[in-house]
Parts: structure tokens; C-alpha cells; sequence
């Protein structure tokens, strides 16, 4: 097994480059041993990031991919918006399978998921597609529904926002949600949604009852992350989401709500980018995108069909098939270029065993001009065509490797293009979901 130190060293991120789903779970748990604390700094339970070990699965929403060493710090950071009851049943589950989470922490100033946020994102969505079937519109996002987009709204709009500490004050919190179910109730009628009106007394209950039971969980965690700096600890970000999803840098309006990419970090937890020194880039060796919006590589054929099976492509959060193409160089290397990224850690290169050739997108069309550019405009994106290089497959099995000169000549070739391309030294090779699956360096 592999565990990297980085004890007296700055700050590390693991971070997507694609649209999510590249292993970062798997990554951040199996470098998670040379750090002090494992810190979440965006997004919510739109996540689904899967560890194994031992062929035992966890999938962590909103608990950092820390939480399976005992004592670790874990750290929910004031970026994320937390939905109560989600973070208590991942708790207790955790709980019931022996997992130690006494290192959790939570931030007093992250955003709370309230169930209107989740009813509206589900509206918004329905209206969207409603729309679309009647011949209009750029049809739904795509969203995992767990209210995301509407719990960011209101923490922009400030005036609805619950945040983590209001739990534990009650007329706070109490004004908040009155607001939030009256201009909500109003909406809805002037819509015509066909909804129960929210009821802000028992909204208001459960949010307390949930702030009783993660009272002893909630701190402010900006001091806490710098205090540890300061005394020398190392800290480790995990990304959720990803970069391509990111609200600024991604395919927008195809993306998430919040900074998915390692520039989320320093608003996400109030510790300066001046503090992270190395940023590890997490991609698979082909794409995948969950959700609605442009995707250059895409595969609608049965290569896709194979390639899914194989890497059982199927969302950890809502279980919908995600979409497959072929590995996007000029998407990966834009989102190189947005993280900074030090170094690579290229995941799921075992599901691409057993094809004759593979395609690697190098450069896209666009208007009969060739560019290495990614347009991450989704109207733009979608004139793009992908132009590909041909590499030739490896054809034998790869997960029992155990070092990464022990990979196919063909594998090895497939990771130095990436690493050429990118322009960033591969650190990491994965071949398998476990964390004894895990190659060290690039093949030489
Ligand atoms: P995350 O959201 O970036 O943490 O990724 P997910 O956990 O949502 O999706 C990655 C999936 O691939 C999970 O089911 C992992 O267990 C699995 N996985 C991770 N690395 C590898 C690998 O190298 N090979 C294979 N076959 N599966 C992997
Ligand atoms: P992890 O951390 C894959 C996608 C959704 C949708 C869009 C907006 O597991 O990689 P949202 O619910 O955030 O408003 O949805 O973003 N999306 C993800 N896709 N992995 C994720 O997280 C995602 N988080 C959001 O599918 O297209
Ligand atoms: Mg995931």
C-alpha cells in the first residue's frame, strides 16, 4: 500500500479534472495517512466519493474520505452545504460498521440543506424539462436533486440563508425559515406548482433537533484549520464535484454551484492559497459526465456500452448510468491549468483492458480551424469535434499490477501521452477500486 507523507510540508488538494467521479475518494483515502486533517471545502451530498478496503465499500455524501483512519481530523469546512439529516445518517451508518467519527468537525458557517432547497431543486428541474418536451428551452441541468443549487441561491441572497450556527439559535433560525416558507408558499401558488405547502414550524423542529445532535461537532473551523497550520500540521483538501463542474470554470450553466476546482479552497475554508503547495490532479483514463450538457468524446455506441459495464459507470449518489467517451486531453489540460495541478493521479486504467485500439482526444475542430483550446462555454463546446490519436490497446488484464513497470508496454504508452500532454508528472496509476490497487510514479 502506498502512503505518502507530507508531514511538516504545506498543504495538499486532490482535485477533479473532468466531471466528477474520477476516484477522488479513492485517491484522498489512500494519501489521507500523511496528513493531520482531510477537509471538505465545497459542495454537499451531490457527492458520492467510494473508498474499498479489504473488498469493503463506503460511500461518503458529505463526511470527508478521511474519516476511515481512527481520530483523523475531518473536517466539513464553511464552503459546503450541509444538509442535517444526510450528515447524521452517514454518521450513524459509519457508526454501525465500527467506523471511529469522533475526528469530525463542522463548520459553524457552512450552509444547512433545508427540504424546500430539495423540493425546488426538484421543481425547477421538472419545469425545466416540461419546457423542453413542449419544444423549448435548453431542457433540465441535470442535478442530483439534493438542493444544492437552491441552498447556494439563498446563501447569495443572504437574507433566507441558514448556516450551521443558526441551529443553535433558535430565533434566528426561526425568522430564516419563516422567510424562506413564505416566499416559497407565494412562488410556488404564482407558478402553479403542485405542492403541499411548507410547513415552517416542522422544518424549524427538525433543523433543531438535528443542530442538538451535531452540536458537539460544530466549531469554527477557520481558526481550527489555521491554528493546526500554524503549529505545523498538514492539511488535506478534498475536492468534491469537479472542475469541469466548477460555477466559474466549468461547462456552464451545465455545472454545480459552487468552486469545485482547488480555487474553491481559499473561500471554502478561509485558509490561503498561499498555504497549498501541492495540487494532485485526479482523472480517469476515458471520461465520463453525469447530468446534462455538452461532452465532445462522447461514446452512444456499444464501446460505450463496454466501457460502462466494465467500470460500473453508474452514479454513487443517484445511480444514473453515467455518460462515457473516450479521455479528453484539452478538457484535462484546461483543467490542469485552472488547479495548477503538481501531479497526476490517473484512475480507472484497468476498464480500458482489452481493447484493440483506443482514442485519446488531442485537439478539437471548431468552425474548420483546429485549437488545443478547451470552450468551456457549453454553447461553444458543443460546435466542437473531437480529433483523435490512435493508440494501440493492451489486451491482458492489469489489476493485479503491483508497480507500474509492471504494466503492458501499450498501458505504459497510453500513461506517458497523458503525462506528454499535460505536462505534469504522473504520481499515481490506479487499477482497481481497492486501495492496494494502486501503482506509485509513472511507468518508465
Ligand atoms: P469520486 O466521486 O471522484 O470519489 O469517484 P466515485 O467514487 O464516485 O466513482 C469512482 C468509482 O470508481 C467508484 O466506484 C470507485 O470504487 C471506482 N474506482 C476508483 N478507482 C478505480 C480503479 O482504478 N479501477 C476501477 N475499476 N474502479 C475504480
Ligand atoms: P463527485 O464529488 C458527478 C453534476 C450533476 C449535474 C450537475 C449539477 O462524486 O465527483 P447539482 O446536484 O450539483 O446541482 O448537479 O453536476 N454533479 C456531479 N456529477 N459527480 C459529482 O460529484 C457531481 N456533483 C454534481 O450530475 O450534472
Ligand atoms: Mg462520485
Amino acid at each position: 500500500m502506498i502512503h505518502q507523507s507530507n508531514k511538516s510540508g504545506p498543504c495538499t488538494a486532490v482535485v477533479g479534472l473532468q466531471w466528477g467521479d474520477e476516484g477522488k475518494g479513492k485517491i484522498v483515502d489512500l494519501i489521507a495517512p500523511g496528513f493531520d486533517a482531510v477537509v471538505r471545502y465545497n459542495g454537499g451530498a451531490n457527492a458520492g466519493h467510494s473508498i474499498v478496503v479489504n473488498g469493503e465499500r463506503y460511500a461518503l455524501h458529505l463526511v470527508p474520505s478521511g474519516i476511515l483512519y481512527p481520530g483523523k481530523l475531518a473536517v466539513v469546512a464553511n464552503g459546503v452545504v450541509v444538509d442535517p439529516d444526510q450528515l447524521l445518517k452517514e454518521i450513524d451508518g459509519l457508526g454501525e460498521r465500527g467506523v471511529d467519527t469522533s475526528g469530525l468537525r463542522l463548520s459553524d458557517r457552512a450552509h444547512v440543506v433545508l427540504p424546500y432547497h430539495k423540493i425546488e431543486d426538484q421543481v425547477r428541474e421538472l419545469a425545466l424539462s416540461k419546457r423542453r418536451d413542449a419544444g423549448g428551452g435548453v431542457g433540465q441541468i441535470g442535478t442530483t436533486k439534493r438542493g444544492i443549487g437552491p441552498c447556494y441561491a439563498d446563501k447569495v441572497l443572504r437574507a433566507l440563508a441558514v448556516r450551521v450556527g443558526d441551529l443553535r439559535r433558535p430565533d434566528i433560525l426561526r425568522e430564516r425559515v419563516e422567510i424562506s416558507c413564505e416566499q416559497r408558499n407565494a412562488l410556488f401558488g404564482a407558478l402553479g406548482v403542485d405542492h403541499e405547502p411548507f410547513d415552517a414550524a416542522r422544518i424549524i423542529d427538525a433543523a433543531l433537533a438535528a443542530g442538538e445532535r451535531l452540536e458537539p461537532l460544530i466549531t469554527d473551523t477557520v481558526y481550527l484549520l489555521n491554528d493546526l497550520i500554524d503549529a505545523g500540521s498538514s492539511l488535506l483538501f478534498e475536492g468534491a464535484n469537479a472542475t469541469l463542474l466548477d460555477v466559474d470554470h466549468g461547462t456552464y450553466p451545465y455545472v454545480t454551484s459552487s468552486n469545485s476546482s482547488a480555487l474553491g479552497i481559499g473561500a471554502g475554508t478561509g485558509v490561503p492559497a498561499s498555504k497549498i503547495g501541492r495540487v494532485v490532479g485526479v482523472m480517469k483514463a476515458y471520461s465520463t459526465r453525469v447530468g446534462s450538457g455538452p461532452f465532445p468524446t462522447e461514446l452512444l455506441d456499444d464501446t460505450g456500452d463496454r466501457i460502462r459495464e466494465r467500470g460500473r459507470e453508474y452514479g454513487t449518489t443517484t445511480g444514473r448510468p453515467r455518460r462515457i467517451g473516450w479521455l479528453d486531453l484539452v478538457a484535462v489540460r484546461y483543467s490542469a491549468m485552472i488547479n495548477g495541478i503538481t501531479g497526476l493521479a490517473i484512475t480507472l486504467l484497468d476498464v480500458l483492458a482489452g481493447f484493440d485500439e483506443l482514442q485519446v482526444c488531442i485537439e478539437y475542430e471548431i468552425d474548420g480551424k483546429r485549437t488545443g483550446r478547451f470552450l468551456p462555454d457549453s454553447a461553444d463546446l458543443e460546435r466542437a469535434t473531437p480529433i483523435y490519436t490512435a493508440l494501440p490497446g493492451f489486451l491482458d488484464q492489469i489489476d493485479a499490477a503491483t508497480e507500474s513497470n509492471d504494466l503492458p508496454d501499450e498501458a505504459k504508452r497510453y500513461v506517458s501521452l497523458i503525462q506528454d500532454h499535460v505536462g505534469v508528472p504522473v504520481e499515481l496509476v490506479s487499477v482497481g477500486p481497492d486501495r492496494s490497487q494502486t501503482l506509485a510514479g509513472s511507468p518508465v
